[in-house]
C-alpha cells in the first residue's frame, strides 16, 4: 500500500513511521508513506500557501493553486489513488471505514490548516473526506498519522500473530477483553484462575463472556446494534446461573 500524504508539515508525518507498527510495515515493504508539500509549488519569493478569505472572517485558507499543484503532483506519483482530504466534515473513521481504506491499493491524504482549503479543490480533486472525530484540529497530519496506523496494522504480514487482529475492540462488534500477564498477584489481586488453568477451551470461553460484558457496560450502543446470537446468550445464561448459585 502507498500513501503519499500531502502536507504543509512534512517532518510532522515522516514521525509516524518511526516507530511501533507503521515502522514494521514500512520496513516490511507492505506501507510506503512519502509527503508532498504544496510549498514546494509556490511562485512567488515567499512562498506563499494561504490567503486571507472572500467574504472576510477570521483565520487564512490554503490556497487552490499551490495544493491543487501538489495533490496532481501525488496524483502522478500514485497513479489511480483514491483523494482523501482530513476534515472534521468528513465521514467519521471507524472499522468499517479503516478495513475499506486498508484494501487500497494506494491513497493520498490531504491535510489542510488554517482554517482550511479553498472549497474549489475539494469539488474539483477530492474523493472522499475523512474525519476522526467530533472535534477539531489545527491540522489534518495527527488525523493522517491516524489513518496510516490503523490502516498498517491491517496489512497483510505486519502483525506477528494474525490472531490479534481478530481479537481487537470492534471486531465482531465487540470490545476487546481484559488481559493481564506476570506477576500472577500484584499489589494483591490476583489473575483470574481460569487464564492459568491451561485449560484452552475455559480460556476461550471466559475471554468470549468477558468481551460481552466490557461492550455492554462500555458500550451499550454496540452491544445493542449486535444483539445476542445463540453463542453469547448461552455464554451470559451460563453466568447468571453460576452468579445466581453462588450468592445463594
Ligand atoms: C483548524 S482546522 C479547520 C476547521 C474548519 N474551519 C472547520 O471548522 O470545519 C484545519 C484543518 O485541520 C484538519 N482537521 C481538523 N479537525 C479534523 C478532524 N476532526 N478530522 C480530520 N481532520 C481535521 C483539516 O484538514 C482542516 O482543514
Amino acid at each position: 500500500m502507498r500513501v503519499t500524504v500531502v502536507t504543509l508539515f512534512p517532518e510532522l508525518v515522516a514521525a509516524v513511521g518511526d516507530s511501533g507498527i507503521p515502522r514494521v510495515a514500512m520496513e516490511s515493504g507492505a506501507l510506503q508513506v512519502d509527503t508532498i508539500s504544496p510549498r514546494d509549488f509556490a511562485v512567488n519569493r515567499h512562498r506563499t500557501v494561504d490567503d486571507r478569505p472572500f467574504g472576510g472572517g477570521p483565520g487564512m485558507l490554503m490556497i487552490p493553486e499551490t495544493l491543487a499543484a501538489a495533490i496532481s503532483a501525488a496524483k502522478k506519483r500514485t497513479i489511480g489513488a483514491r483523494v482523501l482530504l482530513m476534515s472534521p466534515q468528513g465521514r467519521r473513521l471507524d472499522r468499517a471505514a479503516v478495513h475499506a481504506l486498508a484494501d487500497e491499493a494506494a491513497l493520498i491524504l490531504v491535510c489542510g490548516r488554517y482554517e482550511g482549503i479553498d472549497h474549489r479543490v475539494i469539488d474539483t480533486l477530492v474523493d472522499e473526506q475523512v474525519s476522526i472525530g467530533d472535534y477539531v484540529l489545527s491540522g489534518g497530519e495527527l488525523g493522517a498519522m491516524v489513518v496510516i496506523d490503523a490502516i498498517a496494522r491491517r496489512l497483510p504480514g505486519v502483525l506477528g500473530d494474525a490472531e490479534s487482529v481478530v481479537q481487537d475492540s470492534f471486531e465482531a462488534q465487540l470490545l476487546d477483553h481484559p488481559h493481564y500477564t506476570r506477576p500472577d498477584v500484584w499489589q494483591g489481586m490476583a489473575v483470574p484462575d481460569v487464564l492459568r488453568s491451561g485449560d484452552h477451551r475455559a480460556i476461550e470461553a471466559w475471554r468470549e463472556l468477558q468481551r460481552l460484558c466490557v461492550t455492554a457496560t462500555a458500550r451499550p450502543d454496540l452491544f445493542y446494534q449486535r444483539g445476542l446470537d445463540e453463542r453469547a446468550r448461552a455464554l451470559l445464561t451460563a453466568e447468571w446461573l453460576h452468579s445466581a448459585a453462588t450468592n445463594v
